[in-house]
């Protein structure tokens, strides 16, 4: 059974209290939080205040993906907002093993996320010091786009480098995740299922939640 991260990007943010209590009420685990710069992506999303805004209305794991040149600006202020765990992307850190070594001194959990271009193999030196990869099945900066198939060849590698290794680093998949990959998404080894349109825009976006929790 994966843990499922509805993303808040699909959301009406028109009715954003209606859609955080659908997801406290649902059997999803995490919320997963898009913050876009408008700099390392080419689109700007949301950012700390709805973070913080929402955070009264939960205590679910907040799962932070940061999009974003330069996270080390503001990873503090991302903890205070109620982030529980930081996605940092490896194409975004220049100095990633100081990224990480921050956000774990505030108290989150570590991701880093790589872009559907970059190997796996460049987790090699960092994999045991993270909690979380989080692998980007379509290229960052939108959702509603369609799955890369390429990621189920690196879903397979980065199994096997973590199991090699012993560890506990949890796998996210994240884009173009649907009813239909999600159990071919499970068997390579992920671990974290991301869902935005997949569960904002279906009729029933609870049912649909546990729909991908029963896979
Ligand atoms: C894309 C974001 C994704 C996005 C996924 O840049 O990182 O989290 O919300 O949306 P869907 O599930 O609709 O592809
Ligand atoms: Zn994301």
């Amino acid at each position: 059974m994966a843990i499922i991260a509805p993303s808040l990007l699909a959301a009406d943010f028109l009715k954003l209290e209606r859609e955080i209590e659908m997801f406290h009420n649902s059997e999803a685990d995490w919320l997963h939080l898009d913050v876009m710069d408008g700099r390392f992506v080419p689109n700007i999303s949301f950012g700390l205040p709805v973070i913080e805004s929402l955070r009264k209305a939960t205590n679910k794991t907040f799962d932070v993906h940061l999009m974003i040149l330069e996270p080390e600006k503001y990873a503090e202020e991302f903890k205070k907002a109620g982030a529980d765990i930081l996605t940092v992307h490896m194409e975004a850190c220049v100095h990633l093993h100081r990224n990480v070594q921050q956000i774990k001194s505030l108290g989150m959990k570590a991701g880093v996320a790589l872009n559907p271009h970059t190997p796996v193999s460049t987790l090699e030196d960092i994999l045991h010091e993270i909690d979380m990869v989080c692998l980007m099945s379509v290229n960052p900066g939108f959702g509603g786009q369609s799955f890369i198939p390429h990621t189920y060849k690196k879903i397979k590698e980065l199994r096997r480098l973590i199991d090699e290794r012993g560890l506990n680093v949890e796998i996210e998949i994240d884009g173009g995740v649907t009813v239909e990959n999600a159990g071919l998404l499970i068997n390579a080894g992920a671990s974290v299922l991301v869902a935005g349109n997949t569960v904002f825009r279906s009729k029933n976006p609870a049912e649909t939640i546990s729909r991908l929790k029963s896979i």
